[in-house]
């Protein structure tokens, strides 16, 4: 191990111990060493549940805690769920919470899965006339289906596979670059380790069989591949889901607002953020705070989910909503088609203890049952944070769930945090607010009496 002089770098970190790595973490980034090291350690696991954890990264030291919620009451195509969620953020569970009590009474969610299909990708160099590279092309297409038999055996009995290869010429865009692109159902698995596999062996036997072309000159036969993985954007691994009921049944709102008014503003708002890249980044995220915080409980990728969502939502050539709204007949109706890549098996999902148990909490749903709930939970969301910023404004329920974390931050006591609740109860809560209550609080009684006297 070498560190250099100002020792905030360090060579062959990796090669140490777990306490050798808090040890020199703790030594030379904290005034407080052994204080921190107690605290990194006080959020370790017993031993072998800690083993496991450690697998899942590299250079762990300790763990860090995120709130584990759920908000119950989903009702999704008649069967009602508790949903796991996982976030750091308030008011995002009683949000999606409020929603699913919410469309409980009025029909629940829908959700339909419209296709499973992901997408996986072989970037490759070749130079020569590309007719020729066509012609050997559905030649070449039953040698990478044959020649990965072995990799795909299990999967073809679960019914999924490869489901189709196609050669796309790309020399417009970069010259001589070709790519297989190529189409794979992985049933109840995400499916990344499995199509990257594929990938990486269908790129060494279309280099082979490239070379054995008799009729190919010297440079012909050279075939360069520069890369070979799977594609998170899969626009055709769909989900949809939606609420509708009669316009009237929707109800009453705050602030007198009729049903009429409401399902109009709302519709508005959606349409906003259809035509509106800021508002539609923000609209967006609101849906995929529902959205990670499921992934997250159910130990899958929230970041492909992320990337893969955001890119759909550009498809138009524009960033727009993923939810629409219309009114028709009387009804209101609000949807949303989302390409989802999720998993119930592989992964994480079995692996990590909790995610295991979020699987269980919801009747071990299969890939495409969890590709249902977790689009209802981002469209419930939407919904009830698109209720709250076209009646009441999102402060006053946000802040309201805020409120305890800003207590925390002020080191309210408790008797300080009962008197705050009851003061915010049909007040604006802001950081100054609970400060200043805080600070009333906490003036000795004397000066308060004197102050509440003039
Ligand atoms: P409320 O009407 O004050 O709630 O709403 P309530 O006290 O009448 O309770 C109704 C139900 O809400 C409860 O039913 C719960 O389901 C839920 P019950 O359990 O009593 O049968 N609920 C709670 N669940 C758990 N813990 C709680 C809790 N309180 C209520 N403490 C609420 C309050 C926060 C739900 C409402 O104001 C709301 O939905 N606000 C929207 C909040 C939101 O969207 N937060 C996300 C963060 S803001 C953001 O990042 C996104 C945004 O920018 C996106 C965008 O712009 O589109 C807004």
């Amino acid at each position: 191990m070498s560190a250099d002089k100002n020792k905030k770098s360090i060579s062959g970190f990796s090669k140490l111990t777990k306490l050798g790595k808090m040890k020199w973490l703790v030594e030379n980034f904290f005034i407080d060493p052994e204080n921190v090291m107690r605290e990194l350690k006080s959020y370790w696991l017993q031993d072998d549940q800690q083993k496991v954890l450690d697998g899942f990264s590299e250079n762990t030291i300790s763990n860090f805690l995120l709130p584990y919620g759920v908000a119950p009451n989903f009702v999704i195509n008649g069967k009602t769920y508790v949903v796991p969620m996982v976030t750091e953020e308030s008011s995002v569970v009683a949000a999606a919470s409020a929603a699913a009590k919410f469309w409980m009474t009025r029909g629940g969610f829908n959700a339909k899965v419209i296709d499973t299909q992901k997408i996986g990708q072989v970037h490759f160099l070749w130079e020569g006339a590309s007719s020729k590279l066509f012609n050997i092309f559905p030649e070449l297409k039953d040698r990478l289906k044959k020649d990965t038999a072995h990799i795909t055996a299990n999967m073809d009995k679960r019914g999924g596979g490869i489901l189709d290869i196609e050669l796309l010429d790309k020399t417009e865009d970069l010259s001589n670059y070709y790519q297989l692109k190529a189409s794979f159902e992985t049933c109840d698995s995400m499916g990344a380790n499995f199509i990257n596999s594929v990938l990486e062996e269908f790129g060494l036997i279309l280099c082979d069989f490239i070379q054995e072309q008799k009729d190919f000159d010297e440079v012909e036969q050279e075939c360069e591949v520069i890369m070979a993985i799977l594609s998170n954007y899969t626009p055709d691994c769909l989900v949809r889901t939606w609420v509708e009921c009669p316009v009237e049944d929707l109800g009453d709102f705050p602030n007198e607002m009729d049903a009429r008014t409401f399902a109009d503003r709302f519709c508005q708002a959606v349409w906003i953020a259809t035509i509106d890249p800021y508002r539609a980044t923000t609209h967006n995220k609101g849906i995929f705070n529902g959205i990670d915080a499921v992934v997250l409980a159910t130990g899958n990728d929230f970041r492909a989910i992320e990337a893969c969502g955001h890119t759909y939502a550009s498809s138009k050539g524009q960033y727009r909503s993923l939810s629409s709204c219309k009114i028709k007949d009387g009804r209101f109706h609000f949807s949303m088609d989302l390409p989802l890549a999720v998993g119930t098996v592989g992964g994480l999902t079995k692996l990590h203890p909790i995610a295991k148990r979020s699987l269980e909490l919801m009747g071990n749903p299969n890939a495409e049952e969890l590709m249902g709930i977790i689009a209802a939970t981002g469209l419930a969301q939407n919904f009830a944070a698109l209720r709250s910023l076209v009646t009441t404004g999102i402060q006053k329920g946000h802040m309201k769930m805020h409120l305890q974390n800003i207590l925390n931050h002020l080191e309210a006591t408790e008797e300080e945090a009962t008197a705050a609740m009851k003061h915010f109860h049909d007040k604006v809560v802001s950081f100054n607010n609970v400060r200043n209550l805080l600070d009333q609080l906490r003036e000795p009684k004397s000066r308060r009496n004197l102050t509440n006297s003039n």
